[in-house]
């Protein structure tokens, strides 16, 4: 009975998440990463080269799984804030011809993590599968937080999954589960999902506990998101009134707000434990204290973090109030203020 109950709940979620992106079938996962490296698996041949977007998670922060694990080739083009031009898609494709690994697959990310949270728009992402289709590849979304983006812009989630094969959402992250991600596609390729799934040790007997934080997830954490927007805004908004900082307010699209600090203000490294030091603190850290005078500005557990060098990352989320950001702007400035001294 127990066992017959959480596979229902597993199931069930598996049933919602791929109504809502029109797809056939959906596959729970533990992590985006895992959700990205299955989703390659299954959409490729080891040998297969894979044109990526030059500052996409997949390339960046994946310890190169795609090329360990996935046996494929990256191809790497730059895109304007993320968006792929399918000029530069069609350059570089290579004719057939017995030196060259057979191009299968084009990854687009969205919204773009490097590129704070920035959205490709649906006609953008139509433009990118025209020409996939055209030298007959498939296109694939890291989709981490494609919600953010269909929030953003106030349009439903399928008008962005109808231009893609398939792709990935994060259930942790915006949606503010404790884990999880789910695939997303043709039943053909869920099969195949999810015996890769299994090869990476991803195949869950007890996952009724994850799955059921997940239908929440589903049912009353999207519309929220427009909260964090809000608040990324404001964030931004106000950390654009400091001396000393540099933001672009039109590249704060979504939930994630990137800034740089001038050099009197010392690396990014130093203003981030600076800003530690002053209870601008992880929700990890939070976890296990009490009464801490705290502004919380992270993305489940990560603190504010150097992005660079120069620039620093903050995401808004789930259990940041407007308060908190208010009293982060008051802290940011203080401690900017000691450091001009
Ligand atoms: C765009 C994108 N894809 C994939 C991932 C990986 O997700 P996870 O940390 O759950 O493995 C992240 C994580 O930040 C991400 O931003």
């Amino acid at each position: 009975m127990m066992s017959l109950k959480k596979t229902l709940t597993v199931n069930q979620l598996e049933m919602m998440a791929a109504k809502k992106m029109g797809k056939e079938a959906a596959l729970l996962v533990t992590s985006g990463t895992q959700a990205n490296l299955v989703s390659l698996m299954s959409n490729t041949k080891r040998g297969n080269l894979v044109i990526l977007e030059a500052e996409s998670h997949i390339y960046w922060y994946e310890v190169g799984g795609l090329s360990t694990i996935a046996g494929l080739l990256p191809w790497l083009i730059r895109g304007n804030l993320g968006v792929l031009d399918p000029k530069d898609i069609e350059a570089a494709m290579k004719p057939k011809d017995i030196h060259f690994p057979e191009t299968t697959l084009i990854c687009i990310e969205n919204t773009h993590n490097r590129y704070g949270g920035a959205i490709i728009s649906p006609d953008q992402i139509k433009a990118v599968g025209e020409i996939a289709k055209t030298f007959g590849l498939k296109l694939y979304m890291d989709g981490a937080r494609i919600f953010n983006a269909a929030m953003a812009l106030k349009v439903d989630v399928k008008d962005f999954t109808k231009h893609v094969d398939n792709l990935m959402f994060c259930l942790s992250k915006g949606l503010s589960c404790p884990i999880g991600s789910i695939v997303v596609g043709t039943d053909e390729f869920i099969e195949e999902a999810r015996k890769n799934r299994k090869i990476l040790g991803g195949g869950m007997r007890q996952a009724g506990v994850i799955a059921a934080p997940g239908i929440v997830a589903l049912e009353k954490m999207i519309d929220r998101l427009d909260e964090d927007h809000k608040n990324a805004k404001a964030l931004a908004e106000g950390l654009a009134q400091i001396d000393g900082i540099t933001i672009d307010l039109k590249n704060v699209q979504t939930n994630i707000v990137h800034f740089g600090v001038s050099e009197l203000l010392g690396t990014s490294d130093q203003f981030v434990s600076k800003l530690r030091e002053n209870r601008v603190l992880a929700l990890s850290e939070l976890l296990g204290t009490s009464n801490h005078l705290v502004s919380k500005l992270t993305e489940n557990g990560r603190l504010a973090l150097p992005r660079d060098t120069k620039r620093i990352r903050m995401v808004t989320h789930r259990g940041i109030e407007k308060e908190d950001i208010d009293k982060t702007l008051n802290i940011i400035e203080s401690i900017v203020k000691e450091l001009h001294g």
